[in-house]
């Protein structure tokens, strides 16, 4: 659907993100549909949006939740996300929130190394429960996506190595607190080859059919996130193939299929609406200086990536420039070297595919409030996040000034 940005502009200024929930609707209905043939859960990585109403879509939806802090787990509770739908991941889980998510009772931790699986264990006995595991595998598969987003390699902080897997799940099996009912394998984000997912789905599922002939019995197969989707011309993995190539792999096993999309679900539903304040020349190059900045949208920045800009003008005069926001830092762009139409103050620019780790990677760096977040809904639109405001900023320092 179109959004009419200038509306939504003057209704609630710019900076502002905005969401389509209707797109992220059909994203879900597509990849659950793809499972059909299986049980499946798509539990919706948390990361990529995290803004309770988003979720609370998803919840609606049917989705669960991966999540990588206690926080992202009482986010997913919050607006109805079943504890047994919810996943906790991540490398470095403190023991507070290991407490937290046994007490939570949620479906499994997904543990990444064995030094975790051991705290896991004594945290459990100290509370008197079982811990339900799944534990990540590092299957060492390049994933053919950007270095800082690629994590299924050895060389990658991420999981555990098969020997190493087999000896955990060993230990699960022994243990009167430890519970093994999953595994799981993420290799990357931005994932627009089949090949290394298959892959990789192979070596996990050789591994789970392994455990099984010794009596270890999982119910849970989590292949992680990654699903790509199109910042400029990028042809996509076809999420029938996709499934495809994941359920032939789970042929005699009676496993729950799990997976974790973020991007898919809501990069391309979302929008970063920003004017421009200036233009400006120095020396012969053209900087469209606009009232958005890095610390709103931080990928450009962080890992040259590309998103299409579109300026809303009619002007027809285009020429060189980088489009660039008031942040004291040469690496505060959103583009360099593209061509623009010339500007004028306060005409509004697109920056697109931003609904994925646009927001939740923004901070307050120069002291610049968090933009307003919006919600487009069967065409109409609502306030998800209101901008914050100096006061907001300011909060949580203010009555310690001496
Ligand atoms: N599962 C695990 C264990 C993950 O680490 C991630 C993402 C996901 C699922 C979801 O991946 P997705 O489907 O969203 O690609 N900030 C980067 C992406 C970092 C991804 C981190 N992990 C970006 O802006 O491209």
């Amino acid at each position: 659907m179109s959004i009419n940005f200038k509306e939504l502009a003057n209704k609630y200024q710019t900076p502002y993100y905005v969401y389509d929930f209707d797109y992220i609707t059909k994203q879900y209905e597509e990849l659950k549909g793809a499972f059909r043939a299986r049980k499946s859960l798509i539990a919706y990585a948390v990361k990529a949006n995290s803004n309770l109403s988003v979720i609370k879509h998803l919840a609606n939806l049917g989705a669960g939740a991966d999540c990588v802090s206690i926080g992202e787990v009482k986010r997913a509770l919050k607006v109805g996300i079943p504890a047994y739908k919810i996943i906790f991941s991540g490398v470095g889980k403190i023991d507070e929130e290991i407490k937290q998510a046994l007490e939570l009772d949620i479906l499994m931790i997904n543990v990444e190394s064995d030094a975790e699986l051991n705290r896991v264990e004594l945290i459990a006995k100290e509370l008197g429960k079982i811990a339900r595991i799944s534990i990540r595998i590092n299957p060492n598969i390049d994933p053919q996506t950007h270095p800082y987003i690629s994590t299924g390699l050895h060389e990658n902080k991420f999981g555990v190595d098969i020997d190493t897997a087999k000896r955990m799940y060993i230990q699960c099996k022994n243990s009167e607190n430890l519970d093994p009912v999953g595994m799981h394998c993420h290799i990357g984000s931005q994932l627009t080859q089949l090949q290394p997912i298959k892959e990789s789905v192979k070596i996990i599922t050789d591994l789970v059919r392994n455990l099984k002939a010794i009596k270890i019995e999982l119910s849970f197969v989590d292949v992680g996130g990654g699903l790509g989707i199109v910042y400029k011309d990028e042809k996509l993995i076809d999420t029938n193939e996709y499934a495809q190539s994941i359920l032939e792999n789970m042929f005699g096993l009676d496993i729950t299929v799990v997976c974790e999309p973020g991007k898919f679900m809501v990069g391309n539903a979302g929008t970063f609406v920003t004017k421009v304040l200036y233009e400006k020349v120095n020396g012969n190059k053209r900087f469209v200086i606009v009232d958005g900045a890095m610390n709103d949208l931080i990928r450009p920045a962080l890992y040259n990536a590309y998103h299409r800009v579109e300026v809303l003008n009619d002007n027809q005069e285009f020429s060189d420039c980088n489009l660039v926001g008031p942040v004291c830092e040469s690496g505060d762009f959103f583009a360099k070297n593209i061509k623009l139409q010339k500007t004028q103050h306060n005409d509004l620019v697109a920056i697109y595919s931003a609904g994925a780790y646009g927001f939740t990677m923004s901070s307050n760096y120069n002291t610049r409030g968090k933009v307003a977040e919006i919600a487009i809904e069967n065409g109409k639109d609502r306030l998800i996040r209101r901008r914050e405001t100096f006061e907001d900023i300011i909060a949580l320092e203010e009555e310690f000034i001496k």
